[in-house]
């Protein structure tokens, strides 16, 4: 006989007081859908998301407690000691590594598309020489979509593909031409013999028609890169997904991405943190800087984390990248006042009772300035970074059937009806 319904022991039994009426909830992966407290005339509360599953994601894996993190089951470390940033792109975009000849097609692919339409220039142009480079990113990628109405058809496969291709592979031309912008030098145009790290940075720091790339800071700004690629359901990411659910094309569900990742909260933290050593400007200020923290004047920006509430295992491997770009570079003194920091909150009970941790955002920083990046321009790495994961996470939303237009309840709390006065009896 078939089973139509799942007899399972699994439930939560819910009694209202008020009524004495009880519902039995299952429960699905250590989950209850909130749509069943309906039967109760209740909705769930919760502002931040600070206990609610918003999808089901087979993307990326975290462990917050173990401080574990996993892009379709592989371990973080694994990737960004083995894997390239495209390769990456490949696992999240279709959930297994390439083969070498995916990988091959993948890579020319990318690079057949890595130009832009020569009116980008003409809007990035009309931009104040001191713009900040994460507006500027924004914009520009809203304005792609104009470019391409065929992204419109968010339910077309093929397109969905085309777009995501696009926008892989254009956005390092466009992050590295808000670049230029911001020093006023011209655009770079990308060149096809080099990878896609090498191009990006090439468009970046090329000065008539030279730059001699140095391996191990391009290995770490890739490492960087898949360090960033995805983190389930962040800010920017659901984000893209509640703008995305709209039906909207890519290029404006990702520039909402993009608006996400700007806040200091998120990816701007990284910008934050600098600014902040640079405020701090000496080891020996660091103890009444931790004050200020602990007295809730100001937070420790780099520090804390939603889901890890142990050490982001981004921010170890990040520390692991700084060696080698230092050994290049010469140590930038900023380093000595973020160790010392680190070093006081964790032995310090404000920091140890909250479980606060530094995340992907506090050594991130120190690093591009090593690599010639200026503070402003920060979370514009950030973004090509976490590119891949946005549309990854996008082509997600759109194919699963459980997902609608992303729309909350509120809990009102305004006037009941009331006249309206004219104004000349206000
Ligand atoms: N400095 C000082 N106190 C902090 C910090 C911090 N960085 N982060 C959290 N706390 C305190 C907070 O004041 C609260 O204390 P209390 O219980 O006394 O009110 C407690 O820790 C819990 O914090 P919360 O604000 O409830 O935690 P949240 O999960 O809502 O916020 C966060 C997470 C990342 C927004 C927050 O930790 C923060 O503002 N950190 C600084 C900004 C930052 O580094 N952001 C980057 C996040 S990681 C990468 C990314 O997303 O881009």
């Amino acid at each position: 006989m078939a089973q139509d319904t799942l007899i399972t022991t699994d439930t939560l039994t819910v009694r209202d007081n008020r009524t004495g009426e009880e519902v039995e909830i299952p429960i699905v992966d250590g989950t209850i859908h909130a749509t069943e407290l309906k039967k109760l005339g209740l909705t769930s509360y919760d502002p931040a998301f600070l206990n609610t599953a918003s999808t089901r994601s087979s993307i990326t894996y975290i462990d917050g407690d173990a401080g574990i993190l996993r892009y379709r089951g592989y371990p973080i470390e694994q990737l960004a000691e083995q894997a390239s940033f495209l390769e990456v792109v490949w696992l999240l975009f279709e959930g297994e590594l390439p083969t070498l000849a995916e990988l091959d097609s993948w890579q020319d692919e990318v690079r057949f598309h890595t130009y832009v339409h020569t009116n980008v220039e003409q809007f990035l142009d009309g931009f104040r020489h001191d713009a900040h480079p994460m507006g500027m990113l924004l914009g520009a990628t809203a304005a792609l979509s104009t470019f391409y109405p065929d992204a419109k058809e968010i339910g077309d496969e093929e397109s969905r593909r085309l777009q995501k291709l696009r926008l892989v592979a254009k956005f390092p031309t466009i992050a590295a031409w808000v670049f230029r912008h911001s020093r006023g030098l011209p655009y770079v145009f990308p060149r096809n013999d080099l990878d896609y790290v090498g191009n990006f940075v090439n468009m970046t720091f090329e000065i008539g028609g030279q730059h001699e790339p140095n391996p191990v800071l391009q290995r770490a700004l890739e490492i960087l890169l898949i360090l960033h690629a995805d983190h389930e359901q962040n800010a920017s990411t659901n984000a893209v997904r509640g703008v995305g659910s709209t039906q909207v094309d890519p290029f404006s569900a990702v520039s909402a991405g993009i608006a996400a990742l700007y806040g200091p909260l998120h990816g701007g933290a990284n910008e934050q943190v600098l600014r902040m050593l640079d405020e701090i400007g000496d080891v020996k200020n660091v103890p009444a800087f931790i004050e200020g923290v602990k007295n809730h004047e100001r937070l420790l920006m780099g520090f804390g984390h939603r889901v890890y509430k142990n050490y982001d295992p981004r921010a170890k491997l990040i520390k692991r990248v700084a060696d080698d770009v230092f050994a290049q570079t010469g140590i930038d003194p900023k380093l000595e006042i973020a160790l010392e920091l680190e070093r006081i909150a964790l032995s310090d009970d404000y920091f140890i009772e909250r479980k606060l941790y530094p995340n992907v955002d506090f050594y991130s920083g120190i690093i591009y300035r090593a690599m010639g990046y200026p503070t402003d321009y920060f979370t514009v790495l950030f973004a090509l970074g976490r590119l891949p994961g946005w549309l990854a996470q996008w082509e997600e939303m759109l194919s699963d059937s459980e997902q609608k237009i992303a729309r909350p309840r509120q809990i009102y709390t305004g006037y009941d009806e009331r006249d309206f006065v004219p104004i000349a009896k206000r």
